[in-house]
């Protein structure tokens, strides 16, 4: 990366960037963002735009686009079949990820779709480093189950542990040997292990994987979608690298999987996704899938202007400064946060920063969802909308059980070079001020559970009047303010 020193000291993660288009955003009175919370059922997925003001739900597809990414989409080439724009893609496909065969498919989870249904079988289990939601919704669905194989290092908030989403080498080789590999359609790595904390893993984790999937002969599929953080995390971090250009550490990466797929929301700045190898009996395996529930093979369900906007995306993955944007935004609000007591995941890893909600909201038990609380109440008092990644998030086992999350986490997003230096301040006040207050949150029920993917459009009620009690605190502290 390339470190600016300031002269007074301070760490300040410098933007090298200028910001060309901006778009107005709205800092709606606190009496406006409760009816916006009841109105969405206390779920920021529900929450509509106008109401909110950071918005940190998620980077996919929220990454500020390159003005190099807009131009590209002026010259997309319309076509069902053969555009130009799609070879322009493979050929991207081919020079970062260095993977000659590459099917287009719309986003991440279907690729996730098109993988389960080539591969899973009823009964068959495949072990990963942690799961994500949408994959093991798809794996379930095709009647697989998934072992989620982490160090137990993985679970300490406050660690300093480089690699926390390190597969854990000994328990996969158990897991085979139990289940034996005819049962297990591939191991699934995912870069960056998003529900975890966006925690990498490092290359020499990969390599033993790859090692163990040679043994026993079965495929290596990885996730890509935050695979130029983790290479960036790699180039930071792991001995070996820390010479090595992103290109080079993404090419090692990739060239150690069977199977690379990605959402293009995440990692190339645009839309679309993909699923790519270097085998062309996977190929064909995946081949006829793509038009079936994609669209056809040169387009796979993606616009023409998006695809032009990948193509140049991925390019821009191999720069350290674009890619360390988001990762240093992060690390700076993880730490202001830490200073002032508040319990956030650590190291600071990529994709957002992680606030500890079963730390802040201790009082609050997991049946009445501390994540999903937490991020209901920030919102409340901010108009800062992230994300919850605990119990709410999970989904209930086949007889219909609650399945609590191994960790309840509020997620702040840090879109690639969306926000200000004073708006992640504005986060760290707001954050602060909240975790002071924290015995004022309370819990909440669900009124409304749909059976697949629940927190999605799920609708909760607090189980008391917490919310009301926190707006007159606020008031107290704030005054007018908004
Ligand atoms: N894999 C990972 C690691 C992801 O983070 C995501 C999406 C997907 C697959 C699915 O891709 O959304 O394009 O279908 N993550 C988003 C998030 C939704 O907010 O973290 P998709």
């Amino acid at each position: 990366m390339n470190e600016i020193k300031f002269y007074n000291g301070e760490n300040i993660p410098l933007e090298l960037h200028k910001v060309r288009i901006v778009q107005k955003l709205h800092l709606v009175p606190i009496e406006r963002r409760l009816e916006a919370l009841q109105e969405g059922g206390f779920n920021t997925f529900r929450l509509n735009t106008k109401d909110v003001f950071l918005d940190m739900l998620t980077d996919s597809g929220t990454n500020a686009m390159s003005d190099n990414q807009l131009a590209a989409m002026m010259q997309a080439d319309d076509a069902y079949a053969g555009s130009q724009s799609f070879f322009r893609l493979q050929k991207a496909v081919e020079e970062v990820l260095g993977k000659k065969y590459y099917l287009p498919v719309h986003q991440g989870r279907a690729a996730e779709n098109i993988l389960s249904n080539a591969y899973v079988r009823k009964g068959n289990l495949v072990p990963m480093n942690y799961h994500f939601t949408t994959a093991m919704a798809h794996i379930t669905q095709y009647g697989g189950k998934i072992a989620e194989l982490l160090y137990d290092e993985a679970y300490v908030i406050n660690s300093s542990h480089p690699f926390k989403g390190n597969m854990n080498i000994e328990k996969l080789e158990e897991v085979i040997k139990i289940q034996g590999a005819k049962n297990i359609p591939y191991i699934r790595m995912e870069a960056s292990t998003n529900l975890i904390g966006g925690q990498p893993f490092s290359v020499q984790n990969l390599r033993d994987v790859r090692a163990i999937a040679d043994k026993y002969n079965i495929r290596l599929v990885l996730d890509a979608s935050l695979l130029g953080e983790n290479a960036y995390l790699v180039i930071q971090r792991e001995e070996e690298f820390k010479e090595s250009s992103m290109g080079e550490v993404i090419k090692i990466m990739t060239g150690l999987a069977d199977i690379v797929y990605f959402s293009a929301r995440k990692l190339s700045s645009s839309r679309g996704g993909g699923i790519c190898t270097d085998n062309i009996d996977i190929y064909k395996e995946l081949e006829a899938l793509v038009p079936l529930f994609e669209g056809f093979l040169t387009y796979g369900g993606i616009s023409v202007r998006e695809i032009e906007a990948m193509a140049v995306g991925l390019y821009e993955t191999l720069d350290e400064t674009i890619i360390s944007q988001s990762p240093s935004y992060i690390a700076y609000l993880v730490n202001a946060l830490d200073r002032q007591g508040v319990p956030v995941v650590k190291p600071a890893g990529v994709l957002g920063v992680h606030v500890d909600a079963m730390q802040v909201c201790d009082h609050i038990p997991q049946k009445e969802y501390p994540a999903g609380s937490l991020a209901a109440a920030l919102f409340l008092i901010s108009g800062i909308r992230g994300m919850e990644r605990g119990s709410i998030s999970n989904q209930r086992d086949e007889y219909g059980n609650e399945t609590y999350a191994d960790m309840e986490l509020v997620r702040l997003a840090v879109p690639r070079r969306v926000f200000t230096l004073s708006q992640i301040k504005y986060v760290e006040d707001r954050m602060t001020w909240l975790y002071e207050n924290r015995a004022l949150i309370g819990g909440l029920r669900f009124v409304y559970e749909p059976p697949v993917l629940r927190f999605f459009m799920g609708g909760l009620e607090p189980v008391s009047d917490w919310p009301q009690k926190l707006i007159a605190k606020f008031k107290e502290d704030f005054g007018e303010s908004l």
